[in-house]
């Protein structure tokens, strides 16, 4: 929240909350508010030099990503160390770090993941789910803002859902109970297409819908248009959760 306006930007408040809750889940509650800032930021500058010009000259976008990549993944060595000295085994953590690091140390020399091969899906993950989530909720919460009827009735079955759980922590069983908020994170996943298309590549000549795909040709899938097309979802344009109550099959044919 900026202290002077009263205002909040949402993209930055929902990327402090998402960093934490995928370090939690990934390497466990980091205690220190410092070195989390110092990761955080690092990680905001590997994100950005991936989409930069590979320069690796001191003062680019790309250099400074390098940078940053070597301080998470030294920062991420140590807690590795700090948990072997402390003991595998003893260590009662359930974050996704430990899982790897257990499952390495009795799996056999040629299964096991390297630590270098851990740390990659460390940050990996960290990348996939960081960026993505925070602009989802952002989406989310300007589609609810613009739509105040379903924002108010979206508040009051969260509200009777808490009580009904006396306002315990919320568990994953909580979560699969919360209908209309799923279908919400879905409408809005679909209008906002946060990865707008992603490609592949044919591994064979194949035919899709009656086009011919040679092999080796890199194809698109273009989600932004499918999300947007009539065929698909009735008025497309409209923020409408309730779109969702009933399963959307599309036969190919009809694209
Ligand atoms: C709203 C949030 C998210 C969106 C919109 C999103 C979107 C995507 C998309 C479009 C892909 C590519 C799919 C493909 O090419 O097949 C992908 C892949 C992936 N995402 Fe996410 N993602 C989100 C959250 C997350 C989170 C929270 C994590 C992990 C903590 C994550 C981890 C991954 C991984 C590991 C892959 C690669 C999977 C593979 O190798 O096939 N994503 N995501």
């Amino acid at each position: 929240a900026d202290g002077c306006t009263g205002r909040a930007v949402v993209l930055d408040a929902a990327l402090d909350v998402t960093f934490r809750a995928i370090c939690e889940m990934l390497i466990g509650p980091q205690e220190d508010a410092h070195k989390l800032g110092q990761l955080q930021s690092d990680v905001m500058d590997v994100t950005q030099a991936m989409l930069a010009l590979p320069i690796r000259l001191p003062g680019t976008r790309f250099y400074r990503g390098l940078q940053a990549r070597k301080r998470i993944m030294d920062a991420l060595r140590q807690e590795i160390c700090m948990r072997r000295e402390n003991g595998l085994k003893l260590d009662r953590r359930d974050d996704f770090l430990q899982t790897l690091l257990l499952k390495s140390h009795m799996d056999s020399p040629e299964e096991a993941l390297t630590d270098e091969q851990i740390l990659d899906n460390i940050l990996t993950l960290i990348i996939a789910g960081q960026v993505t989530t925070a602009t989802a909720i952002t989406w989310m919460v300007k589609y609810l803002g613009d739509n105040t009827d379903l924002q108010e009735k979206l508040r009051s079955i969260q509200l009777d859902l808490a009580s009904k759980h006396h306002d315990a922590p919320l568990t994953l069983q909580h979560l699969n109970t919360m209908d209309y908020a799923y279908k919400t994170v879905k409408e809005s996943l679909r209008m906002a297409t946060i990865v707008s298309w992603f490609p592949r590549v044919a591994l064979k000549d194949c035919q899709v819908a009656g086009f011919h795909i040679k092999k080796d040709w890199i194809i698109n899938v273009d989600a932004r248009s499918i999300h947007y097309d009539p065929a698909v979802y009735d008025n497309p344009t409209l923020f409408d959760p309730s779109r969702f109550n009933v399963c959307i099959v599309v036969s190919l044919k009809k694209l």
